[in-house]
């Protein structure tokens, strides 16, 4: 089992102390990716201790350590999961041949790019949130946001691994490029919308953990099923991770939905906000924002790129491999939404080019299960409210609804219906500033602010009152 050794100062399962060349392009990279993460990391709490896991290998029984770490000190490793003896690529043209273990020549700039664009996201997150410890609703939540912070800091690492290792002066340049963009900057922006947005609070926060992180688990399932091997075992690794930042934005929005049902009941009042909770309807219009700008992520409905990942064998479906058609597509169609006059239908396209909406598909039923959980809580307090996913087509800056209007629940209207109604369907600045006005931050052990529900239980079997942030120091 490939266990590693956790003092390195590159914690890796790639054999980097055997190649000297790579070892020495990556040290050189670890000041400049440091300097970023002083600049664009977490604001504040640099110097403090937090209560991390790090990955110090990839086996599934224990691949995670916990301890006191400083945020600066973390242990960013290298780890691809194990390799799969005799793997061969499940899909496209050249389906049934051994997986690439080095990059095919013909397809160099475009994995190139699918890579990079991973890869600018990771950053993008951490400079998103970089504020939001300053306004930290408990110790736990303090620390679940560095967790993700953190991960997301090692999910970089793990894209300019592979355009180091495997895309010579090309990629070393493009690993410089993922330090040098700024989520939101007009100069120098992230490469994709929703990493340009503002996440100014912990509301957001959980909503962008829940649907903007979660495009993130499903693109990385898709690069898995790639036929470049090292993608795949990087993604397949990454995707464990992934799987704590998933938690983090449902139990979080969960959590708050909780406290607004309990003040709710306790003061007989839908008007929460007199007692300092978040309105469901106020949660819905953030859940309609940020649910819509994820959606944009998966890109045009239809899509020549996509279809050429799939083809070349680069990008997969969700699954690839657990599906039993022929893998190919040639034939296949697959049904997409369509505007049609103010309504909106479905229409038959070759799946090959509709592999984009495919996918979104698949992230929406994903979000739906999440969105059912929170249900159940209202009803179970019985309050007679639904949370719902917006329509596909509501509030689109990409694809088929993206110069139309559309309500949440799938009508197209005119645009004197949008501008009449848009502040019921997405945040106003009084909802934000509402919201603003709530981030005032807990730091007590055990203390949570008044607009979320503790935890059921805390971190890696530690009480939910554990100092996971150690804020003053203390024996
Ligand atoms: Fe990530
Ligand atoms: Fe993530």
């Amino acid at each position: 089992m490939a266990r590693v050794d956790y003092t390195e100062r590159i914690p890796n399962n790639v054999s980097l102390a055997e190649n000297r060349r790579l070892l020495r392009a990556l040290e050189e990279w670890r000041p400049r990716y440091l300097d970023w993460w002083q600049q664009m990391g977490p604001d504040g709490f640099q110097a403090k201790d937090v209560y991390l896991r790090t990955a110090i290998s990839v086996d599934p029984q224990g691949w995670a350590h916990f301890d006191w770490v400083k945020m600066p000190e973390y242990r960013w490793g290298i780890f691809l999961a194990e390799p799969e003896p005799g793997r061969s690529i499940a899909f496209g043209e050249h389906k049934g041949t051994p997986a690439w273990q080095e990059v095919p020549g013909e397809y160099r700039g475009t994995l190139r790019r699918l890579i990079v664009t991973q890869g600018d996201t990771e950053p993008a997150s951490v400079e998103q949130q970089r504020h939001l410890g300053r306004t930290c609703p408990s110790l736990y939540d303090l620390r679940n946001i560095f967790q993700v912070n953190v991960e997301e800091g090692r999910h970089l690492w793990a894209m300019v691994y592979l355009l180091h290792a495997h895309f010579g002066r090309d990629g070393r340049e493009e690993a410089e490029g993922l330090l040098q963009r700024r989520s939101g900057d007009s100069d120098k922006p992230r490469i994709l919308g929703a990493f340009n947005e503002k996440t100014p609070d912990w509301l957001s926060f959980f909503m962008f953990c829940f649907f903007t992180d979660r495009d993130g688990k499903y693109q990385l399932a898709s690069l898995a099923e790639s036929g470049f091997d090292p993608l795949s075992r990087t993604c397949r690794f990454m995707l464990t991770e992934e799987a704590h930042h998933m938690f983090v934005g449902e139990a979080g929005i969960g959590r708050v939905v909780q406290k607004t049902c309990e003040l709710m009941r306790e003061h007989r009042t839908d008007d929460v906000r007199r007692h300092g909770g978040i309105d469901l309807p106020t949660m819905q219009k953030y859940l309609n924002f940020h649910c819509s700008v994820s959606l944009d992520l998966f890109g045009s409905e239809i899509s020549t790129n996509a279809a050429n990942f799939y083809t070349a064998g680069l990008k997969g479906r969700f699954e690839e491999t657990k599906k039993t058609d022929d893998h190919l597509l040639k034939e296949a169609t697959y049904s997409i939404a369509v505007p049609d006059g103010d309504a909106v239908k479905m229409a038959e396209e070759p799946a090959l080019l509709a592999l984009n909406e495919r996918l979104r598909d698949d992230y929406i039923a994903d979000c739906q299960r999440g969105v059912d959980r929170w249900n159940a809580t209202i009803k179970r307090h019985g309050i007679d409210l639904v949370l719902r996913l917006p329509h596909r087509g509501f509030h689109r800056a990409i694809g088929n609804f993206a110069e139309l209007r559309v309500s949440p629940d799938g009508r197209i209207v005119s645009q004197a219906e949008w501008d009449a109604r848009k502040h019921d369907w997405l945040p106003t600045p009084e909802d934000e500033a509402y919201v603003a006005s709530l981030m005032t931050p807990v730091v007590e052990p055990g203390k949570f602010a008044g607009w979320i529900a503790p935890p059921t239980r805390g971190i890696n079997g530690q009480p939910v009152e554990f100092q996971y942030v150690k804020l003053t120091p203390r024996e």
